[in-house]
Formats: structure tokens, C-alpha cells, sequence
């Protein structure tokens, strides 16, 4: 975690407040801003929707996060995805993993896929997928490295490359890598997609998503227009949530890691566990490539348990620690057996457990899942 980052953090974007002194940001609940009859706005603001004090706030430091040039938020990562396949047109193709978040696939397959969008789902962890997958009209690689909840890794570099050859824009959900730890836009991407829901925002208290743009070019400009007129946007009130989160997220994240890393140890000499997916373990056949692109491994950790679906389903039931919910990246550890929540369509392993590594100690983290797996 560079320095930068560690400074953008802790203000968050506030300056003292000219008027009043405050040293962080207000929350601009007025949904509409006084502009002349002739159209000139003294302060850019016009309408909530279009834009607000705070979430402009909020954009310029995911920006700076990300490393781009503009951001864009959204009142949940699935609606800052949807603005992406929205500024592609019916007809055009789309390449994803097979294994993305499991919202994502069904937004293409149940709303975009009916709508006129062509979509391939390919297993981008072995890079040669991707030009089988490659059609005239692709328009967008959508990525996510490590993807969820099987923590597989997509060398970025070698996507990028790829796409910048064929004019391919790609986009990176970076949610679980956040940009503590893979700026995928300094690798040369197009987009970053975040859940702003998980360890931005960090308490599990707020819904928000976010993109972050290389350029302002044609496509962001149609992302805006879309953010402007469909209005997915969030609350003034998320926006500042979701600033308060951003100031402790380098301490949060180092601890987040650590426990992370004790966690994947522990399971990785469990008799009961038959397999850790962790990229920081040497075992991982993403390691190496998660080295490159990573200047750490995150802190979600899944695992295959020997035995059955019935098995994993146990285990989840006997946690007293973790909770079992959905959702990742708060300061509690939650626990979840994916393939409940994703259905029998999906392709997570019948007895993967998620764990979003929370910030309690780590022993008792440790203790707890040794009694669930007995
Ligand atoms: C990797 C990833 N991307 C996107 C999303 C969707 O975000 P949201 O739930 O904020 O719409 C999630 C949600 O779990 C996620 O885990």
C-alpha cells in the first residue's frame, strides 16, 4: 500500500469547508441548486440526479484511487454494471468470466442476452480461452481477478495486452483486490468496476458501486449520460458513508490481510479441508501471476471441504464467530456456502465455504472454524 494511497485515504477528499471550517465533507441533501433563468449554473449543480456536492466529492476520490480520470458512482455495483453493457449496443459481443460474480452472469443472461447483447463466458485463468471466445463484433472483455468465490486469477497484463491489439475495451471488477493491492487501470484498462458495498465502504452499513475511467472518451461519456438519466445514483447520505469508510480503509485492509493469511494457513493443514483457495499460497495456480499484479492476496478465503454439499452445509450451520451472511469485505467475518445463494446453475463447487475475513482476532477466528469442522 503505497503512501499516496495512504493520503488519499485519511482525507478522503475534504478540504476545510470555506464557510464553516468543517473538515469533512457535509451531506448535501438539497436535490435541486439555485442557476440562473438563462441557464448558468454559478456551482455546476443543477439537480441531484445529474449531480450532488457529495457524491462529486466521492468520485473525485475514487478517481484518484483508481488512479483514472474520472469516476462515476452508482447506487450498487450491479448498477454500475449495468451502465457499461448499456453503453454497447444490441448486436455487439461480450467476453466474461465464466466464474464472475454470480449477479453479473445473470444480469447478461436474463436482461442483456434477451436485449440483443452476445455473450461468451470463458474461463479467462488460461489466457489462450480468450482468443477462442474472440468474435468480430467484441466490443468488451469483463473481468474480475481473483474472481468470486473461486479466487481464480486472470493474468491482467496478458488480457490487456490482447484487447489493446483488437481495440477490445476491457473492464475489471476490482472489488475483491480493491485498490490497496491492483490498480488494474495503471495495467492499462479501460474500466474498473467496484462494489463500493464491500471494502471501500467496509461496514456492511451502505450499497454503492462505482467506475473509474482510463479516459473520458465516447464510452464514458454514454456511461455518464446513462448514470445522468436513469438516475441509479446513490444517496447524498451513502456517499458520505461511504467517504467515512474510505478514511480507515488502509488500516482496515492491513488488518483484514493478516488475518486473511492466518486463516488460509490454518485451513490448508485442516484433515477436513481437501482444498484452500487463497492466491497467497504457493500452492495456488494463481500464485505466481497474483504476485505480478498484486502487492497482496486479499482477504476472502474459500475452501472445499472433504465430503459432500450436506457436509459443507454443517460446518456453515456450527460457526458462532463468523456470521452466516452474504455480502464481503466489512469489519465482521462472514461466512457463506456459495452454492445455496448461487443455485443449482451455477458453477461454484457443491462444498465451497466463502470466508470474508473480518477484523476480530485472529485465534478466535481460527478457534471458531476448527470447532465447526470437528
Ligand atoms: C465481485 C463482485 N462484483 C459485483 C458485485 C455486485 O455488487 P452490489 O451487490 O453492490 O450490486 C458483488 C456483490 O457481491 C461482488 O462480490
Amino acid at each position: 500500500m503505497t503512501d499516496e494511497l495512504k493520503n488519499i485515504c485519511a482525507h478522503a477528499g475534504a478540504t476545510p469547508d470555506p464557510s464553516t471550517g468543517a473538515v469533512t465533507i457535509p451531506i448535501y441533501l438539497s436535490s435541486t441548486f439555485h442557476y440562473s433563468p438563462t441557464g448558468e449554473s454559478p456551482t455546476g449543480n443543477v439537480y441531484s440526479r445529474e449531480t450532488n456536492p457529495t457524491r462529486t466529492s466521492l468520485e473525485n476520490v475514487l478517481t484518484q484511487l483508481e488512479r483514472g480520470e474520472d469516476a462515476a458512482a452508482f447506487g450498487s455495483g450491479s448498477a454500475a454494471a449495468n451502465a457499461v453493457f448499456l453503453s454497447l449496443r444490441p448486436g455487439d459481443h461480450v467476453v466474461i468470466n465464466f466464474d464472475a460474480y454470480a449477479g453479473i452472469r445473470t444480469m447478461l443472461r436474463d436482461i442483456f442476452m434477451p436485449w440483443g447483447l452476445q455473450v461468451t463466458f470463458a474461463d479467462l485463468s488460461d489466457i489462450a480461452n480468450l482468443s477462442k471466445a474472440l468474435q468480430p463484433n467484441t466490443k468488451l472483455v469483463w473481468t474480475e481477478s481473483p474472481t468470486n468465490p473461486q479466487l481464480r486469477i486472470i493474468d491482467l497484463n496478458a488480457v490487456i495486452a490482447f484487447c489493446k491489439k483488437q481495440n477490445i475495451t476491457v473492464a475489471v471488477d476490482n472489488t475483491f483486490a480493491t485498490p490497496a493491492l491492483q490498480n488494474p487501470i495503471a495495467m492499462g484498462a479501460d474500466l474498473v468496476m467496484h462494489s463500493t458495498t464491500k471494502y471501500l465502504g467496509g461496514h456492511s452499513d451502505l450499497t454503492g458501486g462505482a467506475l473509474i475511467t482510463a479516459k473520458k472518451n465516447e464510452q464514458w461519456e454514454r456511461i455518464r449520460h446513462i448514470q445522468h438519466i436513469q438516475g441509479a445514483v446513490p444517496s447524498p447520505f451513502d456517499c458520505w458513508l461511504l467517504l467515512r469508510g474510505i478514511r480507515s480503509f488502509v488500516p482496515r485492509m492491513t488488518h483484514h490481510l493478516s488475518n486473511a493469511k492466518a486463516i488460509a494457513e490454518f485451513l490448508s493443514h485442516h484433515p477436513k479441508v481437501d482444498r484452500v483457495l487463497y492466491p497467497g499460497l504457493a500452492t495456488h495456480p494463481g500464485h505466481e501471476i497474483a504476485k505480478k499484479q498484486m502487492s497482496d492476496f486479499g482477504a476472502i478465503v474459500s475452501f472445499l471441504v472433504k465430503g459432500s454439499k450436506t457436509d459443507a452445509i454443517q460446518i456453515a450451520q456450527r460457526v458462532k464467530v463468523f456470521t452466516n451472511a452474504t455480502s464481503l469485505g466489512g469489519t465482521e467475518s462472514l461466512l457463506e456456502h456459495r452454492k445455496t445463494v448461487e443455485g443449482p446453475d451455477s458453477p461454484t463447487p457443491d462444498t465451497l465455504i466463502r470466508l470474508s475475513v473480518g477484523l476480530e482476532d485472529s485465534q478466535s477466528l481460527i478457534a471458531d472454524l476448527k470447532q465447526a469442522l470437528g
